[in-house]
C-alpha cells in the first residue's frame, strides 16, 4: 500500500478508537475546534476557498504528546457548521518523515494549494527543512508536489530552525514570510519571493531580535503572518525566549504584532513596538485569512506547549483554537472582535438594565452557565474594584474572577481557584474610563474576555467543576452602576464527522 494512505489509515483506526472515550469528556468544548483525538496545536492553511473556509491544523492523532505531525481539516460556510474532513498530509515523504509542520494555503489561479515545512531530524537529532507545496482538485484529498521540497534548507547565516511559510500575492508575485533564527541565536522573520511558488529568491530581513526596538527579543521566532490593514503592514509573529517583564511576556512563548510600512525591495519592516495579541494564558500561533468581505480574521492557538496539567490528557485529547477573531487596525493598535457569525448561536436572551452595587456581591436569576455569552458595561463609581466571577461553586471553592482594579488601572483574569490544571493571574493596563465594556465567552473548559470593543482580549483554559455554574458581579470599596447585561445561551456548533470519507 502507499505510505500516505497508509500512514492516514493508521491514523484513522486511532481516531475511531479513542473517540468514544475522548467524547466522553465534560471539557470538551462546544463552540471550538477541536482534535477528534489527540493533539491539536497551530492553525494552518486557513483560507476562504470558493466560499468556504477551510482551517487545517497541526495534529498528531496517536496520543496528546508532540508526536509526528499530520494536517487535521476542518471547513464551514459560516463558522458555526463545520465538516470534519479526512486528514489532508500524512507525514509520508523523505523530506517530512519528523513531521507536516505548520504553513498556510493560496488560491493559485483557481487551485487550492498549501506550502508547509517539511521536518526531517536524524538519529543525532541533526535537523533538515524543506519547503513544500501540496494541491487538491476537490479541496478533501491532497496531492504532495512532484518536485517538493522547492526549498532545501536555510540561507546562508540562519540555522535549521527555519519553518512556517506563510504566502500572498501582491500584483503577479508571490511573497512568503518565514521564521527562523540567525546563527547567532536571534529571532528573524525573513522574506521571499517567487513567480510560480517553486523557485523562490530571499529578498532579505523583515525584522527581528535586536532589530529595530526590540532588543534580546527571542532566540526562534515561529510562526509569522503579515498583511496589509489601513494601508499599514502587519507583522504577526512568535518570539521564544523573551524574558518576562512585569504584566508582559508572562507565558512560556510570545505572540503579538509590530505595525508599519514593508518595503518590497529589501524586505524590511520600519515599525513600532512589539505588542501582544492576547493577555491571558493559552494562546500562540495565530494566523490569518482575508475573506470576500474584506474581513482579516485570526485564529490562534488556544493551548501551549505544556500539557502536564490538562485534565483533558487523561481522556486521550489535548488543545483548541480560539473562537475567530476579526481585526482592525485604529492608531497602530489592532481591535480584536468576535466574528459576527457566532451571533446565530445565541438563544435564550436574558437582560438587565440599571443596576447598582454597592460594596456587594449578587447573583441574578437566570444568568448562569458553562455554554454562554455575556455582555457588561460597567459604569464606575467610587469602587475601587470591581467585577465578575464565573463558574462558581455553591461552596465559594471554586470561581474564575475578572475584575478591574481601579488604583492600578488594570484588567484582572484570576484563574487561581478556577478547578482543575494551571492557574494564575494575568493583568493588563486598561485606561480608567467612564464605562468597561466586557464580552464574555465562557466553554464548558475555556473562557475568552474582549474588553472594550476588542481593545484587549485574555484567553484561558480553566477546568472547574461541571455543577460551577454560577455567576457574580461584584463592587469593593464603593459603588458602581451596572448600565447593561445580557446574557445568551450558545447552541455550540454543528460538527459533520466525514472523517472517513
Ligand atoms: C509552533 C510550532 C511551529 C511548527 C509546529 C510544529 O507551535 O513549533 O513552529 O511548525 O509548531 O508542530
Amino acid at each position: 500500500m502507499d505510505k500516505n494512505k497508509e500512514l492516514i489509515e493508521k491514523a484513522v483506526k486511532a481516531i475511531n478508537e479513542n473517540r468514544e472515550t475522548v467524547e466522553s469528556d465534560y471539557y470538551r468544548l462546544k463552540y471550538h475546534i477541536m482534535p477528534p483525538t489527540g493533539l491539536l496545536n497551530d492553525p494552518n492553511g486557513f483560507i476562504q476557498f470558493n466560499g468556504e473556509y477551510h482551517l487545517f491544523y497541526q495534529f498528531h492523532p496517536f496520543d496528546t504528546s508532540h508526536g509526528l505531525k499530520y494536517w487535521g481539516h476542518f471547513r464551514s460556510r459560516d463558522f458555526v457548521e463545520w465538516d470534519e474532513l479526512p486528514i489532508a498530509l500524512a507525514p509520508s515523504n523523505w523530506y517530512e518523515t519528523h513531521g507536516c509542520y505548520s504553513g498556510s494555503a493560496v488560491d493559485n489561479d483557481g487551485t487550492l494549494t498549501l506550502i508547509y515545512t517539511g521536518n526531517v531530524k536524524d538519529e543525532e537529532g541533526n535537523r533538515e527543512t524543506y519547503q513544500c507545496l501540496a494541491t487538491t482538485e476537490d479541496g478533501i484529498n491532497f496531492d504532495k508536489h512532484d518536485d517538493n521540497p522547492v526549498m532545501y534548507n536555510q540561507p546562508e547565516g540562519y540555522t535549521r530552525h527555519f519553518r512556517d511559510p506563510k504566502v500572498w500575492k501582491k500584483e503577479d508575485t508571490w511573497y512568503m514570510v518565514i521564521g527562523t533564527q540567525t546563527v547567532k541565536e536571534e529571532g528573524r522573520v525573513l522574506l521571499f519571493k517567487s513567480k510560480d511558488l517553486k523557485e523562490w529568491e530571499l529578498i532579505g530581513e523583515v525584522t527581528g531580535s535586536n532589530i529595530n526596538e526590540l532588543k534580546d527579543f527571542g532566540y526562534m521566532w515561529e510562526c509569522p503572518d503579515l498583511f496589509e490593514l489601513n494601508c499599514k503592514d502587519v507583522l504577526i509573529a512568535c518570539p521564544q525566549g523573551v524574558e518576562s517583564q512585569g504584566d508582559l511576556y508572562n507565558n512560556i512563548y510570545q505572540s503579538g504584532y509590530v505595525v508599519g510600512k514593508l518595503d518590497y525591495e529589501t524586505g524590511k519592516l520600519e515599525h513600532g513596538e512589539f505588542t501582544e495579541l492576547d493577555r491571558g494564558f493559552e494562546f500562540y500561533a495565530p494566523q490569518t485569512t482575508l475573506d470576500e468581505k474584506s474581513r482579516r480574521i485570526l485564529i490562534g492557538w488556544m493551548g501551549l506547549p505544556e500539557r502536564e496539567e490538562h485534565p483533558t490528557v487523561e481522556n486521550k485529547w489535548i488543545h483548541a483554537m480560539t473562537i475567530p477573531r476579526v481585526l482592525e487596525l485604529r492608531n497602530d493598535k489592532l481591535m480584536q472582535k468576535p466574528i459576527e457569525e457566532l451571533k446565530n448561536m445565541r438563544e435564550n436572551h436574558v437582560s438587565y438594565k440599571d443596576i447598582v452595587l454597592n460594596n456587594e456581591e449578587i447573583q441574578l436569576d437566570n444568568i448562569s452557565g458553562d455554554v454562554i455569552e455575556l455582555s457588561v458595561e460597567f459604569v464606575p463609581q467610587d469602587a475601587q474594584e470591581f467585577g465578575i466571577k464565573v463558574r462558581c461553586s455553591e461552596d465559594n471553592e471554586e470561581e474564575t474572577v475578572i475584575y478591574y482594579d481601579r488604583s492600578s488601572q488594570k484588567l484582572v483574569f484570576d484563574r487561581n481557584k478556577s478547578g482543575k490544571g494551571y492557574g494564575g493571574i494575568r493583568r493588563c493596563h486598561i485606561k480608567d474610563k467612564k464605562n468597561l465594556k466586557l464580552n464574555i465567552f465562557i466553554d464548558t473548559s475555556s473562557v475568552e474576555i474582549f474588553v472594550n470593543d476588542g481593545e484587549e482580549v485574555f484567553t484561558g483554559r480553566i477546568y472547574p467543576n461541571k455543577d460551577s455554574l454560577g455567576i457574580k458581579f461584584f463592587a469593593k470599596g464603593g459603588a458602581i452602576k451596572i448600565n447593561k447585561i445580557d446574557k445568551w445561551d450558545l447552541s455550540g456548533f454543528k460538527i459533520n464527522n466525514l472523517i472517513n470519507l
